[in-house]
């Protein structure tokens, strides 16, 4: 295990109901709010509506924005800061999912800076003050909720970058799994892949003797692969709903990857796929997760077969630790596909022709990954095994 620093300061507020306290923890930050949100779902399904009562029954001023587009722009983002300057506002409420927090939390940073808040998320400027942001979750998947980083796209060059840095680490989360009871099945299960995904991109490491974060992990997975077909059957199932999004903020916040290294590079390809064709995040990474797999678990055959006992109940002596490592990779993709994600780039209807322009991108800052590194030429195969 290697040495590590561990601080998750996010308050989580959990359970029924608890979106009506959201005005009682905003007035411990701030006296004057952004409201930020998406395209209409919370004020279709009422949470909007708690959450303007509740606000107002805090004695807590706000102004709003909505319209953040899954995948946020950073033209939005620039809209936000300037309302925010204007408005002076000291807080910003982010009620949606992780578009909707990303978004809040590049008007945070930016609302400090002078220059353009993309030089942030392209590595031109160093974060070192923000303002305070909160959460109503409405989606688990992303995590952002409890995470230190933000991603947004820029559409002039169709970048998709992100940041990290604990002052944009939300003060409070709140989470009603009742309000996730309204997502579409496709929003689910694009939820659980991408929950899946932060997991998975932790637990293939080259660090050793990492056996209660590897368990903890173990342990996260089953828990999605047990309770998202549960939901995708009875979306109103509070039970399975509530441990998805338990998970959904564990998986992310950091715990899972203490005391060793961590890889992304899936999520670098993927984000290449969002930043282009605008796909859901965690449709993208179905897509990408397996094909990386297939392509990088002879480096380490033992942790595979790890993965497909302890999390796909295969049989380690069955067969041989090759047969199993495959396994554990076959039953991940076929989980993707029962759930309803596409597992090819074909059927995300993306063509080989950018293929390589994406590959060249992933890579622009050199090699990605360290459980295997990838350059361009391995990022390109792996984009091209996964074509259909
Ligand atoms: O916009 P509205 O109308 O609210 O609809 C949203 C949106 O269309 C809908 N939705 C959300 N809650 C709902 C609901 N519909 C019905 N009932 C509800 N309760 O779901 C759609 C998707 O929302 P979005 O916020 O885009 O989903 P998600 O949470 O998956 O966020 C994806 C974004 O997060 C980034 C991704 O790259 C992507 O841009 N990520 C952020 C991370 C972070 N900051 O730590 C880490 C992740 O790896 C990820 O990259
Ligand atoms: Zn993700």
């Amino acid at each position: 295990m290697q040495n590590f620093t561990y601080q998750n300061t996010t308050k989580i507020v959990f359970g029924k109901g608890k979106e009506e306290d959201v005005g009682e923890y905003t007035a411990k930050h701030g006296s004057k709010v952004l409201l930020h949100y998406g395209g209409g779902s919370i004020k279709k399904y009422g949470t909007y509506d708690k959450v303007i009562e509740s606000l107002e029954a805090a004695g807590v001023e706000y102004v709003e924005l909505g319209g953040v587009e899954p995948n946020p722009k950073l033209s939005l983002v620039q809209e936000g800061i300037e309302l925010a300057k204007e408005e002076s506002v000291d807080f910003i409420l982010a009620v949606g999912g992780g578009s909707v927090i990303d978004s809040a939390k590049a008007i945070a940073v930016g609302y400090f800076y002078d220059g353009d808040v993309w030089d942030f998320y392209y590595g031109d400027a160093e974060i070192t003050e923000a303002l305070p942001v909160g959460v109503v979750l409405t989606i688990p998947a992303a995590g952002s909720e409890s995470s230190t980083s933000s991603v947004v796209t820029k559409l002039d060059g169709m970048y998709k970058r992100s940041i990290d840095s604990k002052l944009i680490r939300p003060k409070f989360a709140i989470m009603n799994p009742e309000i996730t009871f309204t997502l579409p099945n496709y929003q689910t299960a694009c939820g659980a892949v991408d929950i899946m995904a932060h997991i998975m991109e932790r637990y293939f490491t080259n660090t050793d003797n990492v056996e209660y974060t590897d368990r903890l992990s173990e342990a996260s997975l089953k828990t999605i692969i047990n309770n998202t077909p549960k939901v995708l059957e009875n979306n109103e199932d509070y039970a399975a709903r509530a441990e998805i999004m338990w998970v959904g903020s564990n998986a992310h916040n950091g715990l899972l990857g203490t005391g060793r290294e961590e890889d992304w590079s899936s999520h670098g390809m993927e984000h290449e796929l969002s930043g282009i064709y605008d796909v859901a995040h965690g449709a993208g990474l179905a897509v990408v997760f397996p094909a990386w797999m297939n392509y990088v678990y002879q480096h380490d055959l033992e942790r595979f077969a790890q993965f497909a006992h302890r999390v796909w109940d295969v049989d380690p002596d069955f067969k041989d630790l090759e047969w199993t490592a495959r396994q554990g990779i076959k039953k991940t993709k076929e989980f993707f596909s029962q759930i309803g994600m596409p597992v090819t780039l074909k059927e995300l209807d993306i063509p080989a022709k950018r293929l390589e322009e994406m590959a060249e991108k992933a890579t622009e800052n050199g090699p990605i990954g360290s459980f295997v590194e990838l350059d361009t030429e391995d990022v390109l195969t792996i984009y091209n095994n996964a074509l259909e």
